[in-house]
């Protein structure tokens, strides 16, 4: 056994497991609330129960207001710092004061409610990485309205159907965004989907971003810049809106197991008690610190670690427009944490293999000034032990894995380094973070003896800031998180716990892929597949990269009678996932093949299509139909993968 006694940890999880009212009350002081809860946590409420019933507050207070009046209003609250917007070859670097952003956030939250936006109505974001979308995020949650942010890296589709879910008064949106060597235009793609979807907002802000203007549609579209002057001419401001801890803050839509993504929410009050309380006690930041989550603001790692816990705890938080290499080089993240002086980095496994890539030395960490910089935490997908140790070797700091899902919204498992960090097992995300207790069970809910693997659970209740429920579908989301495993939160997620009751989580148990982070639905791009006029049946599974960890595949059956060429069909159907779905999805391999393996019963076989892609063992089969089609499978497959 690990010898794991010089971490609080043990005391503060046991603690919180059999405290939770008394343990999460406590920690909820550490926020202002306008009302305290009358009760910390109503079991009667909600699908499994409600966090801080009663209490009523402000997110953007918490997140601003406070930080200013209690002496950081000089203190640099955000840094964006943007290799792209810049082309001279240096980085273009702006930094908002906590002041500075209370202000912009005050003036925008005015002219919100100017354009009839009010507590409780939508607002979707569809933005790339620019402070405005900061400024807009707090806004929303300063005048109590619900914001929605759609990853830039989605298409026209995938936003029109998060409009007629969300059915937003409001969108923000800008021109472009940037992309190396491409220029993202955003403003046909929001002009489409607004099209396409049978709900259309009331008004649309739209920031104008060099290098590329777009026009505006007259009487829905309005120009941001024009805006903010006159609001600033009419010294508006707006003042915080009290809402309840139960209100939603936001919803951000994740794929599911069908085409249709689930619209996660999160409350006000859990939200802000979880990732106050994650900030130190598992991150080991101090208020004043500088703290860079080098993910995207579409995904919830970007919700919560570029935009809210920095600023709950008077952090300042990085928002970086650039990729881990080609901007300019793999020694982009190293200069990033040397500039500005960054104590922690937070980011996905994909970009440690991107940068090991190009600078497996790591020449390009010797660089720079790396002095205060203290951990690396990992998330987003499983950190295969490799990269972990690359990292430790070359970095020299601790190196923390933590396991998440966007419906928690803050991390399930991993190593608090706040509390006393546990010895790193490679493999593993560590352990249960407070509030989770979390088991490995069988198909029929039993408990599973240590290592060995099932499916991961987390015992209701599920801690603050977790999903009440998905947006306006209470059934949809009992049945894709709580009836399978009655009393348990079903994570999807499949693996097993060590004798030390370390975590390790292995892959999901649904359709889900994750592609460079990113999580995506197969069955999604099948829907998209199927959808092409040539295709008479198709499975898409993920395939082993190098670098993004999976990558999708598509396999191809043809309507009877095609008689065109085969290779301009796949072109078509690779094309057509980027214009439905969005080139986040990294669809780049279709093949068509004279029919697909299945079982006796008309089950595709997609494990053994995806062992036979990865060049791993595999047996056959003892339910397939035929044989011989794994053969014709591995045929396709040579000098494709
Ligand atoms: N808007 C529009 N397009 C976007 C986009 C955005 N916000 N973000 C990504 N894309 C596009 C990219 O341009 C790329 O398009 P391409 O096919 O024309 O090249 C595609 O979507 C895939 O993007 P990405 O997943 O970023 O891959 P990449 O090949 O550009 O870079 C890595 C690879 C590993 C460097 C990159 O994936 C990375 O840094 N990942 C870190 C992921 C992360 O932080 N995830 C958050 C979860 S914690
Ligand atoms: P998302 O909701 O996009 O954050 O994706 C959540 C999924 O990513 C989880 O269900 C896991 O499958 C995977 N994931 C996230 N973090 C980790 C991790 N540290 N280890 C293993 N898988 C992870």
């Amino acid at each position: 056994m690990t010898n794991l006694n010089s971490s609080r940890y043990h005391e503060v999880h046991a603690q919180s497991l059999a405290d939770p009212e008394g343990f999460w009350g406590e920690a909820a002081r550490d926020i202002d609330w306008i009302e305290p809860a009358t009760k910390v946590f109503d079991p009667s409420m909600g699908l499994y129960g409600r966090w801080f019933v009663g209490g009523v507050l402000n997110t953007c207070y918490n997140a601003l207001d406070r930080h200013v009046a209690g002496g950081r209003a000089d203190q640099v609250a955000l840094i964006h710092d943007s290799p792209l917007a810049n082309s001279s070859g240096r980085s273009s670097v702006t930094k908002f004061t906590y002041a500075q952003m209370l202000h912009e956030v005050q003036m925008l939250g005015a002219v919100m409610q100017d354009h009839g936006v009010g507590k409780g109505d939508r607002v979707i974001l569809y933005m790339p990485m620019v402070p405005e979308a900061m400024i807009a995020m707090l806004a929303c949650a300063r005048i109590g309205a619900v914001h929605s942010v759609v990853f830039g890296g989605f298409a026209a589709k995938e936003l029109a159907t998060r409009i007629e879910d969300a059915k937003p008064k409001l969108i923000f949106s800008a021109s472009c965004g940037l992309e190396p060597g491409r220029i993202v235009q955003y403003k046909p793609l929001l002009d489409e989907a607004i099209n396409l979807s049978g709900v259309k907002p009331d008004a649309c802000i739209i920031l104008q971003r060099p290098p590329h203007g777009c026009g505006l549609v007259a009487g829905r579209d309005h120009d941001w810049a024009e805006l903010r002057s006159k609001a600033i001419a009419a010294k508006k401001a707006a003042a915080c809106v009290p809402v309840l801890a139960t209100d939603p803050l936001y919803i951000l839509y994740t794929s599911g197991t069908t085409g249709k993504p689930k619209g996660v929410v999160r409350d006000n009050g859990g939200h802000a008690v979880a990732l106050k309380w994650s900030m130190y006690n598992l991150y080991g930041i101090t208020p004043g610190e500088v703290f860079w989550c080098g993910s995207d603001i579409g995904w919830v790692v970007g919700h919560s670690y570029i935009i809210y816990a920095p600023l709950f705890h008077g952090a300042t938080s990085i928002m970086y427009e650039g990729k881990p290499i080609g901007t300019p080089d793999a020694g982009a993240f190293w200069r990033v944490i040397a500039e500005h002086k960054a104590v922690a980095l937070f980011t996905a496994p994909t970009a440690f293999r991107a940068i090991r890539k190009e600078d497996p030395d790591g020449s390009f960490i010797r660089k720079y000034d790396l002095s205060k910089f203290r951990t690396l935490f990992l998330a987003g997908e499983r950190a295969d032990p490799p990269t972990v140790d690359w990292a430790e070797k070359q970095l020299k700091v601790p190196v923390i894995d933590h396991w998440w899902q966007t419906e928690t919204g803050w991390c399930i498992a991993g190593n608090p380094v706040g509390l006393g960090q546990l010895p790193v097992k490679h493999g593993s995300p560590t352990v249960p973070m407070p509030g989770y207790k979390v088991e490995v069970v069988d198909e029929a809910a039993k408990p599973l003896p240590a290592g060995t693997m099932g499916s991961i659970v987390i015992k209701l209740p599920m801690p603050p800031a977790c999903l009440p429920t998905l947006w306006e579908q209470d059934e949809r989301c009992k049945e894709a998180y709580f009836n399978e495993f009655p009393g348990y939160y079903k994570t999807s997620d499949a693996g097993y716990l060590d004798e030390d009751g370390y975590v390790y989580v292995m892959g999901r148990t649904d359709d889900i892929i994750n592609v460079a982070g990113h999580r995506l639905s197969t069955g999604g791009m099948e829907e998209i597949l199927a959808s092409h006029p040539d295709v008479a049946e198709c499975a898409v599974l993920g395939i082993k990269d190098t670098i993004k960890g999976e990558v999708p595949c598509g396999f191809l059956v043809l309507k009877a009678g095609v008689e065109r060429p085969v290779a301009e069909i796949e072109k078509e159907v690779v094309a057509l996932v980027r214009e439905k779905l969005g080139p986040v999805a990294a669809f780049k391999l279709a093949i068509a093949v004279g029919r697909l393996p299945k079982t006796r019963s008309g089950k595709i076989l997609r494990g053994t299509i995806k062992k036979i892609a990865d060049g791993e063992d595999w047996a056959m089969p003892a339910t397939i139909e035929d044989p011989k089609v794994l053969d014709e499978i591995g045929t396709a497959l040579k000098g494709r993968v």
